[in-house]
């Protein structure tokens, strides 16, 4: 008999329809870059779950590319170790066993065509010893710099065509993609020389969130909120993406980074996107990617003299996080001493069609923030005629917040009357909680867009066009930033964002929703 958890899990109605049904075809898949940070934390343990749920089929290899040389064993052990200390689930000794003579691992530097070589011959060997199929997924979690060496050499062996037998070979591409609008279009002009468009798979992990996927079906699975989305009766819309972390070691690439291309310019325009977007004609991915380019070539552009206006940029000084004393950005090593990099960015928005003419989107994202938060919030317009002022009708309107990570749900506020004799009322709220809904834990991002690209399913990827579109419009923001000599608003760690930030939104007579 399955009691508690178990049986709840069973019977609740709300869970049906949660078991995946894909199953993916043979494979195997290459990670370039296997002795990073990012293979570690995150491909690794994903891998581990998707064979843990049996979502990877039998004829799958997994073979880690990078410069130092190391055995197969040792790179096994330090997968194992990677799944120990990050996987969502503990290690299962029994699934491990079937899975660690699956790994290997080819040393080689990413320039090196010897190398590609030996991994050519090493993949048609795990195709007959393994039954891989000839099918290849390349996974490049390298310092962006490697990306275009990569590819090429990828091509020059062979490899940007499937084995024998094979029916793919994709590539997938970690962000950053470009640092600007010219770099992005040479990278994509780079990768499309070597794979097609459709076998490049550019990876935001915000899109492989269940939430972010849910915004989808709340706004297209359900009738009653889409005749309200639209600027006859949304005042404005807000989106945040606050981390109490701050720079975590990564100061070096934080430096070319900063917020705006680290956060804002992929994942909060993502949000961006799948808030603003038409409902597409089908699931197809490109029928979805198409209205998402839609809204990002609908964005009013900000001239470079405009950008200081419209936006605001921040940097932390000392602080605390946690209840415990952290440096400034200053100071965080891999910073330069004379740094104008923004750690926190505000931003005002105008989608220039015809459902959100005079809706502004406001943006802010920020490090060492107190508190960890992404949401976006619609705030709704008044009512034409407020007969309850009298009454203590809360000045906010109605507001509608879907709260992507921590505490994922759903919060619909409105005001109402409280109970007694007097005429008074107050706001309340109508929630809805993925974790009690459901029982169960989202998967991570990373298992969601393997699996999706092993299955050669597109749709939570970024094209092309998406890309240089975005790019396209932060790329004035940052020359405006650039051309100008004041360094980025100070902060203290801890607090949630300069002064300058509250202001720019307050100038519109609104105010930054409380996190
Ligand atoms: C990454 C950024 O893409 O996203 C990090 O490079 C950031 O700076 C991270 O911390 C945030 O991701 P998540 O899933 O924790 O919200």
């Amino acid at each position: 008999m399955t009691t508690g958890v178990g049986a709840f899990l069973e019977t609740n109605p709300l869970r049906a329809g949660l078991t995946r049904e894909r199953a993916a075809g043979p494979c195997s898949v290459v990670i370039f870059g296997a002795s990073g940070d990012l293979t570690r934390r995150k491909l690794v343990p994903a891998l581990y779950n998707l064979h843990l749920d049996r979502l990877l089929p039998a004829g799958f290899a997994l073979v880690g590319v990078a410069r130092r040389p190391l055995s197969d064993s040792a790179f096994a052990g330090a997968i194992r170790d990677g799944i120990v200390r990050h996987s969502r689930r503990p290690l299962d000794l029994d699934l491990w066993k079937e899975m660690a003579p699956r790994i290997s691992y080819v040393p080689a530097t990413f320039e090196d065509a010897e190398g590609y070589r030996r991994l050519a011959d090493h993949l048609a060997r795990l195709d007959r010893e393994r039954g891989t199929g000839g099918s290849r997924l390349f996974y490049l979690a390298t310092p962006p710099s490697a990306y275009p060496t990569i590819v090429k050499n990828l091509a020059l062996a062979g490899l940007s065509r499937p084995g024998a037998g094979g029916s793919f070979a994709r590539v997938v591409v970690e962000k950053p993609f470009g640092r600007d609008l010219a770099t992005a279009r040479t990278l994509n002009a780079e990768v499309n020389a070597a794979f097609d468009e459709r076998d490049v798979f550019r990876i935001d992990h915000y899109l492989g969130k269940e939430t972010v996927q849910n915004l989808m079906v709340f706004r297209f699975g359900n009738a009653i909120f889409e005749p309200l989305w639209g600027r006859e009766h949304v005042d404005h819309v807000q989106i945040a993406v606050a981390e109490t972390l701050g720079v975590e070691g990564r100061g070096e690439y934080f430096e070319e980074a900063g917020i705006v291309r680290d956060i804002v310019q992929n994942h909060m325009f993502q949000l961006l996107c799948l808030t603003a977007m038409e409902p597409p004609v089908s699931l197809r991915p490109d029928a979805i990617r198409d209205e998402k380019v839609k809204v990002l070539r609908a964005l009013r552009p900000v001239p470079a003299e405009r950008a200081l206006e419209e936006s605001v940029r921040g940097r932390y000084g000392a602080g605390a996080s946690g209840g415990s004393p952290v440096p400034a950005y200053l100071e965080e090593p891999g910073v330069a001493p004379g740094s104008r990099t923004e750690t926190y960015a505000a931003l005002r928005v105008l989608v220039d069609n015809w459902r959100w003419a005079g809706v502004p989107f406001y943006l802010r994202a920020g490090k060492r923030l107190p508190k960890r938060v992404t949401e976006i919030a619609l705030t709704f317009r008044h009512v034409p005629h407020r007969l309850f002022a009298g009454a203590g009708a809360s000045p906010n309107a109605n507001t509608l917040a879907l709260r992507i990570q921590p505490d994922e749900g759903i919060t619909l506020r409105f005001d109402s009357k409280v109970p007694g004799p007097e005429p008074r009322i107050q706001p309340v709220a109508m929630d809805f909680r993925y974790g009690t809904s459901f029982g169960q834990e989202p998967p991570e991002a990373y298992e969601r867009l393997l699996l999706d690209a092993i299955l050669g399913d597109s749709t939570l990827f970024i094209r092309r066009d998406e890309v240089e579109a975005s790019w396209g419009w932060i790329d004035a923001i940052e020359a405006g930033w650039a051309a100008s000599d004041a360094a980025p608003a100070a902060y203290p760690a801890g607090s949630w964002g300069p002064a300058e930030s509250d202001a720019l939104i307050e100038r519109d007579g609104r105010s930054w929703r409380r996190l």
